[in-house]
């Protein structure tokens, strides 16, 4: 079972191009430590509004900030841990079986997500109760 430690920042691969602005390069398997089967988003968040609420049981994910800023607190039944993701070429990475809460949006952010999987909504726990039942085996 992963913990709240096992969740970090990753750096990604820059290119800086004089007077042209920046480019970010994610490439399947190199700087993330696993296969990439989807990508989403999520934009026009209302300020106020919290995001996510759920786990995963098997699903991999990094969650970059690719514009804005907003805060990703991360539970694993025992300790917390908050990110505040603020720079499009960092991503969180977060393993299977980690609460998280997206929130504090700022006005205009989107949210990009790398997965490990196809979206299965079996794959979710979405009550906390149900959580602390799953952490516990
Ligand atoms: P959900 O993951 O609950 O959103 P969030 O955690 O950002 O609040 O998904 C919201 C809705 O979108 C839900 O009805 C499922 C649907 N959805 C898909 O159909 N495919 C996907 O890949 C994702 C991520 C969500």
């Amino acid at each position: 079972m992963f913990t709240v430690d096992d969740c970090r920042i990753i750096e990604l691969d820059r290119h800086h191009s004089q007077r042209k602005g920046d480019i970010c390069v994610v490439e399947n398997c190199k700087e993330v430590p696993f296969e990439i089967n989807r990508v989403y988003y999520l934009y026009d968040v209302p300020g106020g509004v919290d995001r996510g609420g759920h786990a995963h049981k098997s699903l991999y994910q990094l969650i970059m900030a690719v514009s804005g800023c907003f805060t990703v607190v991360l539970d694993d039944g025992g300790q917390r841990r908050s990110f505040v993701l603020n720079r499009p070429y960092k991503g969180l990475y977060v393993p299977p079986g980690i609460w998280r809460t997206l929130e504090d949006f700022s006005s205009g952010s989107v949210c990009l997500v790398l997965a490990s999987e196809r979206y299965d909504e079996e794959d979710y726990i979405r009550d906390f109760g149900d959580y602390l039942a799953f952490r516990r085996g």
